[in-house]
C-alpha cells in the first residue's frame, strides 16, 4: 500500500496578502494561484485570466512592485506580499497617468488585456527607472538621462499579447507615459 494519502486539510496553508491597500489574510490551498485568490477570495475583477499557461499576460499583476504573470504564481509563496491590480492604481473619476495615456491614445478594443497591459508597463516602467537609478542617472531621473526606445518598449511588453491587435496604440500609450512619441525615435524617459 502506498503512503497516507493527503486530505485537502493537509493541502491548507495560511497567507495573508495586502491587496490594493487592503490586507487579506486566510487559509489556502497550497496550489492555489495568486489569480484565482485575487478573483475568488478578493473580489478583484480587472486580472484576468486569459490562457492560464503563462502566455498571454492578462493576468499581470504587481508583486512587491514588480510585475508577475498571477496564473502561475502560487499565492503561498507571496505570503506578505504586496499586490497591486489595476483597479488599485487609479479609479473612474482619478485614472493614474498611463491609464489616461491608454484612453487618450485608444489604447484597447474589448479591453481584456488592458488591465495586465497597464500593470505590465507600470513594472516595467518601474524596472527601467531602477535600471537607470544603479546606472547613476540618479533616483530622480529629470528627462534627460535615460533612453527607451519604442522598439524596446515593444520588447520588454511582449510578454502581454492582444487578440485585438492594439499594439500601436498600447506603444503609443506607454510611449507618452515614458516622455516621448513612440515613434521609433530615442527620447528621454521622464
Ligand atoms: S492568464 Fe496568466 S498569462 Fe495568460
Ligand atoms: S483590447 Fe482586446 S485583447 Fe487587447
Amino acid at each position: 500500500m502506498r503512503g497516507a494519502v493527503l486530505t485537502d486539510l493537509e493541502y491548507m496553508v495560511p497567507v495573508r496578502l495586502t491587496v490594493n491597500g487592503t490586507e487579506w489574510e486566510g487559509r489556502l490551498d497550497a496550489r492555489t494561484s495568486v489569480l484565482d485568490t485575487l478573483v475568488t477570495k478578493l473580489g478583484v475583477t480587472s486580472a484576468k485570466k486569459g490562457c492560464d499557461h503563462g502566455q498571454c499576460g492578462a493576468c499581470t499583476v504587481l508583486a512587491d512592485g514588480r510585475r508577475i504573470v498571477a496564473c502561475l504564481a502560487l499565492a503561498a509563496s507571496y505570503d506578505g506580499a504586496e499586490i497591486v491590480t489595476a483597479e488599485g492604481m487609479g479609479t473612474v473619476d482619478q485614472l493614474s497617468e498611463l491609464q489616461e495615456a491608454f484612453v487618450a491614445h485608444d489604447g484597447l478594443q474589448c479591453g481584456y488585456c488592458t488591465p495586465g497591459q497597464i500593470c505590465s508597463a507600470e513594472g516595467m516602467l518601474a524596472e527601467v527607472r531602477a535600471l537607470l537609478a544603479k546606472q547613476g542617472a540618479g533616483a530622480e531621473l529629470d528627462g534627460t538621462s535615460a533612453l527607451l526606445t519604442d522598439a524596446e518598449i515593444r520588447e520588454q511588453m511582449s510578454g502581454n499579447l492582444c487578440r485585438c491587435g492594439a499594439y500601436v496604440n498600447i506603444a503609443a500609450a506607454i510611449g507618452e507615459v515614458a516622455g516621448f512619441e513612440a515613434t521609433g525615435l530615442n527620447r528621454a524617459v521622464q
